[in-house]
């Protein structure tokens, strides 16, 4: 079971003027009403994310089913997978393929392999995807493109070119593609992805409810691929479920979502010292991707210009991404001697699932690491970095992860989820749209030629003609 230890940012730790009370945890949660605190949303309704914890046998079975028939329709096997997405179409699949795949798992040699490689292009770089395609093989290649709105420039874009490849190897795109997008609208309103699969036969699976593509991955968006490359799909979704009854505790200290929400919440609004900075550390190459999923999720759900009433309020908190050990040798002189201006989530991980001696530096001259093991040497860097930092008054918190299987890895998902979404409900602001992120897409597609008088508009006002 995944926990959560708030102890070193609490005062009795690292002192009243750098640390909270246990009273400020008990009474914001007094303060504000259980919906908040457990992210319903104004009256009974949940946030949508929570569908992914309450997805049936039943609907799990029908993705097991649609990725065999999928890889039944290649007559030379699936030997790769590439996924064409972006942001939250994309982050969450590379995350899952950190965590619960070998961390070499591209190197794994064909004759032992018993699952696709999966590669995701996130990005419309022409080197990288002109490379990709190089390497790989046009007959054994699947294609999943991935976005909710269907019309991404980056997913089109990058898709149009995967297919051309496969058709200039006279392999039939259509047979070799499978399209993940949301489900027609209530008033009849298809993506254009959607409508694609449809008129060129091509699979396709709908999102069955609308998410926003950092509240994705334990739908169809990250399971489908994970699926495809023999993860637990059951086992991830089983994970957040677990986690979801445990984060409808309205008993502050029992609720892992509702405390790590208090802690970023409380330091950020602090009149000495607001902490703007959230700083994601898993102890674990493995979860590196996690801290970078993170990213997107905090960022995007948090960055607001206006609260709920319309105020303005240009609210967030800057997601970091690190890694121990790595980045003690990196940003850590920052978060330890820089402005008191950073918390710090910790991941730290039980069991690595395997661990190495650590044998003499050299022959018969035994140093102090010599006989312990390598998982030893992470965890002591781990216990030693929280010390320094609680030494000198530096909150952090940390979030224990027994062993990364897809049961915790679900259960990490989800708590993320519950801490956005209800730091958000403290803050007052919507977590569930993205409008800076529109406004972008909205001006690319303008610089790229798109037409309609909206265009014409957005062209005139950055100047193109
Ligand atoms: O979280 C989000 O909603 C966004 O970051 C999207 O994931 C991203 O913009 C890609 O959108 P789409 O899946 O519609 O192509």
């Amino acid at each position: 079971m995944v926990t959560v230890d708030i102890s070193n940012a609490l005062a009795e730790r690292i002192g009243p003027e750098y640390g909270l009370s246990r009273d400020e945890i008990t009474g914001l949660m007094g303060s504000h009403p259980a919906s908040v605190i457990t992210a319903r949303k104004r009256g009974a309704e949940r946030p949508a994310f929570t569908y992914s914890a309450e997805q049936t046998e039943g609907q799990l079975d029908a993705i097991l089913a649609e990725c065999s028939a999928f890889m039944g329709q290649f007559d030379r096997g699936l030997s790769d997978v590439i996924i064409l997405g972006i942001g939250g179409s994309a982050l969450g699949a590379r995350a899952l393929k950190a965590a619960l795949l070998h961390p070499f798992d591209d190197m794994i040699p064909v004759p032992q392999r018993d699952h696709p490689r999966l590669h995701v292009l996130d990005n419309v770089d022409p080197a990288q995807t002109a490379a990709l395609l190089d390497v790989l093989d046009p007959s054994t290649t699947g294609l999943i493109a991935i976005s909710k709105a269907g019309g991404t420039a980056e997913t089109v874009a990058g898709f149009a070119v995967a297919r051309q490849w496969l058709s200039g190897a006279q392999r039939d795109w259509r047979k070799q593609s499978l399209i993940i997008t949301n489900e027609p609208s209530s008033d009849g309103k298809t993506t254009l992805l959607w409508d694609l699969a449809g008129s060129e036969g091509v699979r396709r699976v709908g999102m069955p409810i609308p998410l926003g593509g950092r509240y994705s991955v334990l739908s169809p968006v990250g399971l489908v691929p994970a699926a495809l490359v023999g993860m637990d799909v059951k086992a991830l979704v089983a994970g957040a479920a677990r986690m979801y009854a445990r984060c409808e505790s309205t008993d502050p200290w029992e609720n892992p979502a509702y405390l790590l929400a208090a802690v970023c919440y409380l330091y950020m609004r602090r009149p000495n010292h607001p902490r703007n900075i959230c700083v994601l550390m898993p102890y674990s190459s493995a979860l590196s991707y996690m801290a970078d999923w993170f990213v997107q999720l905090w960022a995007e759900s948090l960055g607001k210009a206006r609260n709920l009433r319309g105020d303005l309020v240009n609210a967030g908190q800057t997601p970091v991404p690190a890694v121990g050990a790595t980045d003690q040798h990196s940003q850590l002189q920052l978060f330890q001697e820089g402005p008191h201006d950073k918390v710090i989530l910790f991941i730290e991980v039980g069991d690595y699932g395997g661990d190495l001696e650590i044998p003499p530096a050299l022959p018969g001259e035994p140093t102090y690491l010599a006989g312990k093991t390598l998982g030893q040497l992470l965890s002591a860097e781990k216990r030693g970095t929280e010390f320094a930092l609680t030494d000198s008054q530096r909150p952090n918190v940390t979030i224990r992860v027994p062993a990364i299987t897809a049961d915790t890895v679900g259960e990490l998902f989800f708590l993320f989820w519950m801490q956005t979404a209800i730091t958000a409900e403290l803050m007052e602001i919507n977590a569930f749209d993205q409008p800076g992120v529109e406004a972008s897409k909205n001006a690319t597609r303008a610089l790229m030629g798109a037409p309609g008088a909206e265009n014409d508009e957005l062209r005139r006002r950055m100047g193109v003609e």
